[in-house]
C-alpha cells in the first residue's frame, strides 16, 4: 500500500514527495534516520527513539531543527493522513544536512531536511515465526567505530546492504557480520541474541553496534522476567553452538533464528526463550 510523506512540513502522496538532488543526504549519504511503529495506534517507546536520533545526529554534528513534542505532532498529522483505519503504523524519519553546494563544508547546508514516511506497518509472514528463519554469517565487516560508527543510525546503509546483499544470495533472510575483531555484532537490520544454557546473551555496545531500542528493552522484560540477561562478547561458535537464537527489531519483534548457513541452530525448531521474551515484548507494547 502506498505511503505518505512529510517533506519539511508539506504532506503529500508518495508520487508528489520530492527532494531536492543536490541535498546532501542524496549525494553524500549524511543524514541520520529512525525507524517506529505503532501498537494500537499509538507509537511504541517515542521517547526512547527520540534520544537516539539526537544522539545519532549529534554524532555527525547536525543539529535537528525540531523539539521532541514538534516531531511528534508532525508524526502524528502524517499518520493521521495515510487513512490507516485500525492497521498499524510504520514510521521512517530521515534528517538529512539538507541542500547546499556539492562541499562538505557545514556551512554550506545550514537547513536540515526533514522527510517523515508513513505507511501501513507490513505483515510479517506467520512461518518466519513458526519455523524460525536462516541467517547467513558474511564476510562483509561490520563498519569500524572510527569509521562510520555503528551507533549512528546513519541513512549511509551501505554497509548493512552489502552484508544483507551477500546474505539473501546464499538463500539466507538476514545476514550475521562480525567487527574488525572478529567479533558477533548484529544483523544487517537486527540486533542478534544467543541462549546457552538458559542464560541469553547478546554483544556489548563495545563490539561495535547499533543500539536497537528493542534490543534494549528485551533486555529489560529480560530481567524482569527473571531471565538471566548478559551483555557478553560473542564469537562465531557462541551462535553455531547455541540452544537458540534470535534477532529483534522494531518491525521484527522477537524472530528466531533457527540455522545459521548450513547449520541448525538448537531444535531447529523456535525455542521458548524467545517465546517468553516476544510475549513480554507485546504485553509491554499493549500496555503502555
Ligand atoms: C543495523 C541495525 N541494528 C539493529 C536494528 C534494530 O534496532 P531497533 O530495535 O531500534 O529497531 C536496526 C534497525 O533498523 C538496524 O538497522
Amino acid at each position: 500500500m502506498a505511503a505518505t510523506v512529510n517533506v519539511n512540513g508539506r504532506i503529500s502522496g508518495e508520487r508528489d514527495a520530492v527532494i531536492s538532488v543536490f541535498d546532501h543526504g542524496f549525494v553524500y549519504g549524511e543524514g541520520v534516520y529512525e525507524t517506529l511503529r505503532t501498537y494500537d495506534g499509538r507509537l511504541f517507546l517515542y521517547d526512547r527513539h527520540m534520544r537516539r536520533l539526537r544522539n545519532s545526529a549529534r554524532m555527525i554534528e547536525l543539529e535537528l531543527p525540531f523539539t521532541d513534542e514538534g516531531l511528534h505532532d508532525q508524526i502524528s498529522d502524517t499518520i493521521g493522513a495515510a487513512n490507516l483505519g485500525t492497521r498499524e503504523a510504520y514510521v521512517r524519519v530521515l534528517v538529512t544536512r539538507g541542500v547546499g553546494d556539492l562541499t562538505y563544508n557545514l556551512n554550506a547546508t545550514p537547513k536540515p531536511s526533514v522527510v517523515i514516511i508513513a505507511k501501513p506497518l507490513p505483515d510479517q509472514p506467520a512461518e518466519i515465526y513458526e519455523k524460525g528463519v536462516k541467517v547467513a554469517l558474511v564476510d562483509v565487516v561490520r563498519n569500524h567505530p572510527q569509521s562510520v560508527n555503528p551507533m549512528i543510525k546513519s541513512n549511509n546503509l551501505m554497509n548493512s546492504a552489502l552484508a544483507a546483499q551477500q546474505a539473501f544470495k546464499r538463500g539466507a533472510f538476514e545476514a550475521v557480520m562480525r567487527n574488525y575483531r572478529g567479533e558477533l555484532t548484529e544483523c544487517a537490520t537486527a540486533n542478534l541474541f544467543v541462549v546457552k544454557d538458559s542464560t541469553v546473551r547478546t554483544p556489548p555496545l563495545e563490539s561495535g553496534l547499533l543500539p536497537g531500542i528493542t534490543r534494549e528493552i528485551v533486555l529489560e522484560i529480560g530481567s524482569e522476567l527473571g531471565i538471566q540477561m548478559s551483555e557478553r562478547v560473542l564469537r562465531d561458535g557462541d551462535l553455531l553452538d547455541a540452544d537458540e537464537a534470535f534477532l529483534t527489531s522494531t518491525t521484527r519483534e522477537v524472530l528466531p533464528i533457527t540455522a545459521v548457513d548450513e547449520r541448525t541452530i538448537g531444535t531447529g525448531e523456535p525455542g521458548p526463550v524467545a517465546h517468553k521474551l516476544m510475549q513480554g515484548l507485546r504485553g509491554r507494547a499493549r500496555a503502555l
